[in-house]
């Protein structure tokens, strides 16, 4: 097993009614700058319900935020924010308000000239980031729990994250009855996001570590069963509820602690997300039966766990047992309505060149050895046109 550190301060209040919590969780004479996305929580009743609890601190509000949150957007909160002098920013939606709320927290108080020097330049977010809470309507992102903030710049169509000690929010209230109302697409979505949020982290190469391997392993499997359910019976509770918990337990940090981890499936998404429009979860779903095809002799002793132990391929060779896994992997994508092709969302053939240039341009190292190359990545995307 590697080294490692695990350090994470996010309180949850898991479970139905707990938005009620809200005023332990925010301190007393907090000043709330309250922000949201499209308008889904006042169809929802979500927003209700904030309100209500916070009757005797009523938030201010900031709605607006869209899905792949724009950093324009956010720095139109960040005007608010100063000119008004709030001081604890409630994100109550998706992943797209919770990493708006994140940035904006640290953009607030940010001394450099450019904010977004935070995202593109490794530029430090601030210790003194302002705090955040969250009530979270969608799972899917492990936003909840983590420290990632993940922005959009339309001038520059760059989709970018900074990822900081600093940003994990103080609570996040996990009630699952607020996501009955997601449409499929965005359940669904948040099923395969949290799929490969876990596979960025197991399907690498071993390490040792049998535990993280049979979380990872747990989490799949959950996804697999209750995934389908919750697009057959949207109000059924304890669906809802497993895959809230399991897309928080995705990304909050455990499952990575001690192995190898990959990260270049969402390396690739963002950079179609940022020039095609396509839902974050759609990306992964196009480039992760690629990235696994292409990288499979790398990948093999992972490969050969995961077809055995998350999709029972037990017996016979093991070259047709990895093939067969990944085509597993991509069928429980398309069963849940995900298109995992980039012809399904109409993206041209040239997208191949053009997002590995721009992903070779920013020079990061890809891959759970640090050494993919612009040819790979064309190889990766040329299998998934
Ligand atoms: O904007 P509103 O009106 O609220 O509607 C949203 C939005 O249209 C709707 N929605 C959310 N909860 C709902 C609901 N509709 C009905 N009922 C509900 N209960 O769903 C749509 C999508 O929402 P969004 O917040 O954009 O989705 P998601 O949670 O998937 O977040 C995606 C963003 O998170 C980033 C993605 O890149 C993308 O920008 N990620 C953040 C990560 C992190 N911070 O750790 C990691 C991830 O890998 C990911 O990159
Ligand atoms: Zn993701």
């Amino acid at each position: 097993m590697l080294n490692f550190t695990y350090h994470n301060p996010v309180k949850i209040v898991f479970g139905h009614g707990s938005i009620a919590q809200l005023p332990r969780l925010v301190p007393a004479d907090a000043k709330i700058l309250m922000i949201y996305g499209g308008g889904s929580i006042k169809r929802n009743g979500v927003y209700d319900q904030v309100i209500a609890a916070l009757k005797r601190n009523p938030p201010a509000e900031f709605g607006g935020i869209e899905p792949n949150p724009r950093y324009e957007t956010c720095l139109k909160a960040v005007e608010r924010v100063r000119a008004e002098g709030f001081d604890f920013l409630l994100a109550v939606g998706g992943g797209s308000s919770l990493d708006a709320a994140k940035f904006v927290a640290a953009a607030s108080v940010y001394k450099g000239n450019d904010p977004w020097d935070m995202m593109s330049n490794w530029a430090r977010v601030p210790a003194d980031s302002l705090p955040v809470g969250c009530v979270l309507t969608l799972p899917a992102t492990g936003s909840e729990m983590n420290g990632g903030a993940v922005v959009s710049r339309e001038e520059t169509k760059e989709k970018l994250f900074f990822n900081s000690p600093h940003s994990f929010p103080r609570f996040s209230i996990l009630d699952p009855e607020t996501t009955y109302t997601l449409p499929s697409r965005q359940t669904a979505n948040g099923v395969v996001d949290a799929f490969v949020h876990t596979t960025e982290q197991y399907l690498t190469i071993p390490a040792d570590a049998p535990l993280q391997d049979r979380q990872a392993e747990a989490i799949l499997l959950t996804l697999i069963e209750e995934g389908p359910k919750a697009l057959a019976e949207p109000q059924n509770y304890d669906v809802r509820a497993n895959l809230m918990w399991c897309a928080t337990q995705a990304l909050n940090g455990l499952i990575g602690c001690g192995v190898p981890q990959d990260w270049a499936t969402h390396a690739l998404g963002h950079e179609l997300t940022a020039l095609y429009g396509i839902d974050h979860a759609q990306s992964l779903a196009v480039v992760l039966p690629g990235m696994l095809r292409q990288q499979r002799e790398r990948k093999r002793a992972k490969l050969l766990q995961y077809a055995e132990r998350v999709w029972q391929l037990c017996d016979g060779d093991e070259d047709a047992r990895v093939a067969q896994a990944i085509e597993r992997t991509e069928e429980f994508f398309r069963s849940l309505g995900v298109g995992t092709r980039l012809s399904d969302y109409d993206i041209p053939g040239d997208a191949v060149g053009t997002v590995a240039s721009r992903l070779e341009k920013r020079g990061v190292k890809l891959g759970e050895h640090g050494d993919l190359e612009k040819k790979d990545l064309v190889k990766i995307l040329t299998l998934r046109v």
